[in-house]
């Protein structure tokens, strides 16, 4: 079981294949990994953290700070921990603030911060992926030493049909224990 007690940040954003992060979630937790959910703004329009905190056993962490209580969540400390960072689904948005180190959000600054190998699984229209913009900054991601997991084609949420599905979640919880494996 290369995955057990392995300490993963799976990263969700605000794309309509966030669905697929919850099987992904599912396959992480029984294979044994310990896993922290980092949501955008935008991902919770898509799923609910209240998904992800109930399979996770851990509440989902978004904010910077809680304005009520003053208490903040480290993205230095997130960074730290995680042996495995992973954004899953990744919009062309945060694709984008990752390849040029725009830290707006959590999920963006814990990437800045982390010190582990990042798996990014991509998904997006086919003419987004197909931008050059898109080619570009996933081009400077593996230049950064970070794994994509190539996006799918077929039938897309648009009704477009095209490169820019996320892969399926069993894949790329195969990559994840590959990774593993390896290590
Ligand atoms: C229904 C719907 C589906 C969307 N799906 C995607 C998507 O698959 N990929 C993408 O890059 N953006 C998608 N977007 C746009 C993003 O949600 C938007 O760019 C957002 O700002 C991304 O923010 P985030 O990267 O911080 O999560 C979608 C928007 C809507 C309304």
């Amino acid at each position: 079981m290369p995955l057990r007690g392995k300490k993963v940040v799976l990263c969700v954003t605000g794309s309509i294949a966030a669905y697929k992060a919850v099987y992904l979630l599912r396959g992480l937790m029984k294979a044994g990994a310990e896993v922290q959910v980092l949501m955008t703004e935008a991902a919770k329009e898509f799923v609910t953290p209240l998904t992800f905190s109930t399979l996770s056993g851990k509440p989902v962490l978004s904010d910077f700070f809680a304005k009520s209580s003053g208490s903040w969540n480290s993205h230095v400390d997130l960074g730290q921990w995680a042996e495995l960072f992973v954004v899953a689904p990744a919009t062309a948005s945060t694709i984008g603030k990752m390849a040029n180190g725009l830290c707006d959000n959590l999920v963006t600054t814990t990437y800045l911060s982390a010190k582990c190998p990042v798996i990014v699984a991509p998904a997006m229209d086919l003419d987004m992926f197909e931008h050059p913009a898109m080619q570009e900054n996933l081009r400077k991601l593996k230049a950064f030493g970070n794994s994509i997991i190539e996006p799918a084609s077929g039938e897309l949420a648009s009704g477009l049909i095209g490169k820019g599905r996320m892969e399926e979640p069993e894949v790329i919880l195969k990559a994840i224990e590959q990774f593993f494996s390896k290590k």
